[in-house]
């Protein structure tokens, strides 16, 4: 789905980040991480289901062998809120010792999530562990969550879309987009 989703549906506000601002984003973000990471190898650790796209592209960007793993977690919560009670619903594939791991997020919000994985892929004797994030919302800054890159700061708004649901819906919008206040409050 293109931006013009964005205006025909009425549960969607407006586009926040075009498709070009995202993939421009992620070059950027690629050649930093390509000069950060010269001489080491990276195991890139994605999130499921939000990161597939990110993931996707950022490796893509990269212009240099990077491996790929995946998880999947479950976060409980209500509505639109994580309570950063995690369980891990797919492990990874790979052993983290002493790897350079590079978890790779669609969004951080309250980052709850996030330090639970952090914790967690640490306790396995990696070599380093870093995130990577296309989205972080303000409250993942007030909680000072270390992030060593990040695509683009958001307002406080609930976003959908290039990975992002909302009820299972919205994954597959080329663009991000809020979602429009009547439909979650
Ligand atoms: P955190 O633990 O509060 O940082 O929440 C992180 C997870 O909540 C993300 O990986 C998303 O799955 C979900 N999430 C948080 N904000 C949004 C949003 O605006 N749109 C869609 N999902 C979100």
């Amino acid at each position: 789905m293109d931006q013009q989703h964005v205006e025909d549906d009425l549960a969607l506000d407006q586009t926040l980040i075009t498709e070009d601002q995202i993939q421009d984003r992620l070059a950027e973000m690629a050649a930093e991480i390509t000069a950060d990471y010269a001489e080491r190898d990276i195991l890139l650790v994605g999130v499921l289901k939000g990161a597939v796209m990110v993931m996707a592209d950022l490796a893509r960007s990269l212009d240099r062998h990077v491996e790929m793993d995946w998880m999947a977690i479950s976060s409980y919560g209500s509505g639109t809120k994580s309570s950063g009670v995690v369980r891990i619903l797919k492990d990874l594939d790979t052993d983290l010792s002493g790897r350079h791991v590079l978890i790779v997020e669609d969004i951080i919000d309250t980052g709850l999530t996030l330090s639970w994985l952090v914790a967690n892929l640490r306790s396995r004797g990696p070599a380093s562990v870093e995130i990577a994030t296309l989205l972080r919302k303000p409250d993942a800054v007030q909680n000072d969550i270390a992030v060593k890159y990040v695509g683009f700061d958001i307002p406080n708004a609930f976003v959908v879309g290039y990975g992002l649901d909302y009820d299972e819906k919205y994954r597959n919008l080329r663009c991000i987009g809020t979602l429009a206040p009547h439909v979650y409050s």
